[in-house]
């Protein structure tokens, strides 16, 4: 049944990007914004954890705030919360995923969310019921905030890279967000992960799973020729770059096999044309790296985030490691710390109070 009307407030506190800049210039906290109405298949979620990734902070300093669709703007993509209301054509599709009224869930907004600046930093919101999920039995609410872009980028990497057991796979920024799922399904998959983080994360990637090696990024730079220098007699199968270095894919021949694979989730739209060009258009004959090379984009979804739900309740992934919790009124202090790209796992922000 859904919660009584007037058992909820007519406003509350949301986040919204006031003009486009960094953090502090950007976000305001505004006291009384209407509490939305779910409509059609629509979900009211009271928010209890929003975890935050890097595509925030690129929405908030490059799309205009002045569009007419998206006056104010709420940042955030990623939740986890509480179904309090189901919209008039919402409950056959909750069925069907087993979700209803008083279900804590948990998921990542879709594109044309994001587009119209409906994001999730606000203490109640609004989602198609097909984006959700349950939340993982045995994960907290905070950590299961965590699963959504970080998880379901995770998830779409696995899809292309095809990991067999026993192939070698290499992750650079493998202590972030994304890093910290693939080490651990890679492994899971039977894949031999080597590992890129700065020496101060070792001991946190070696936790997550059987990660056979691990490159301190700092002491052997620059990373494609201590590479070159070690793993030439050894390629491999798979290179993920969740850093966006062009080198590692442009001096790659020697250290991933002709076979491999390079795929790169850094180098999209918000990095402009360059990282594309180089990887799948620049002739071998002048200089183009002869591998094959994929600039990976997510679409949020909601069979995305199931698997990686299911992948928690497998027991393939065992932690989200959480760098750092926030308070609501703290969150541009949690983006800042963002900001500095030193996240190890994920930043949260605890919304309901
Ligand atoms: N294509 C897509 O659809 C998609 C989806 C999700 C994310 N992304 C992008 O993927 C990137 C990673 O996302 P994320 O959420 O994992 O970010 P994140 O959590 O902010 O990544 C932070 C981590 O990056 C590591 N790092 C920073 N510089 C490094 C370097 N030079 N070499 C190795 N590691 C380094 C840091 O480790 P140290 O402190 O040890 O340096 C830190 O642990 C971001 O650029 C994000 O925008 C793209």
């Amino acid at each position: 049944m859904d919660t009584p009307a007037n058992a909820l407030p007519s406003t509350m506190r949301s986040w919204i990007v006031g003009k486009n800049g960094p953090p502090a210039d950007a976000l305001q906290l505004v006291p009384d914004v209407p509490v939305p109405t779910p409509q059609g298949a629509n979900a009211l979620i009271k928010v209890a954890y929003v975890s935050l990734n890097p595509a925030d902070l690129q929405f908030m300093k490059k799309i205009p705030t002045l569009l007419p669709f998206r006056r104010r703007p709420v940042p955030g993509l990623d939740f986890c919360g509480e179904i309090v209301a189901l919209g008039p054509s919402a409950t056959a599709t909750a069925a069907t995923h087993k979700f209803e009224v008083g279900s804590v869930v948990c998921g990542a907004i879709p594109a044309g969310s994001v587009a119209v600046g409906v994001g999730t930093l606000a203490e109640y919101i609004t989602v198609p019921v097909e984006i959700l999920s349950l939340k993982p039995d045995d994960l907290s609410d905070a950590a299961s905030s965590g699963l959504g872009i970080a998880g379901q980028t995770a998830a779409l990497v696995m899809s292309e890279a095809n990991v067999q057991p026993g192939q070698r796979v290499l992750i650079n920024g493998a202590s972030g967000g994304v890093g910290t799922f693939l080490c651990q399904i890679v492994t899971a998959r039977g894949g031999v992960v080597t590992a890129v983080c700065s020496g101060s994360n070792a001991g946190l990637v070696r936790k997550l799973g059987a990660v056979e090696q691990v490159v301190d990024y700092i002491l052997n730079s620059p990373v494609y020729y201590h590479l070159e220098t070690e793993y030439s007699d050894n390629p491999f199968d798979v290179i993920i770059d969740c850093v966006g270095n062009q080198f590692l894919y442009d001096m790659c021949e020697p250290y991933l096999k002709p076979t491999g694979i390079f795929l790169n989730i850094v180098g999209g739209a918000t990095e402009g044309v360059v990282p594309w060009v180089k990887g799948t258009l620049w002739p071998k004959f002048l200089g183009g790296t002869p591998r094959r090379y994929k600039i990976l984009a997510l679409m949020p979804s909601g069979n995305l985030q199931r698997e990686v739900v299911q992948w928690v309740n497998d027991g393939l992934v065992q932690d989200v490691p959480i760098d750092s919790q926030f308070a609501m009124e703290d969150a541009i202090k949690a983006y800042e710390k963002l900001e500095t790209k030193r996240a190890k796992g994920k930043i949260i922000v605890k919304v309901a109070s």
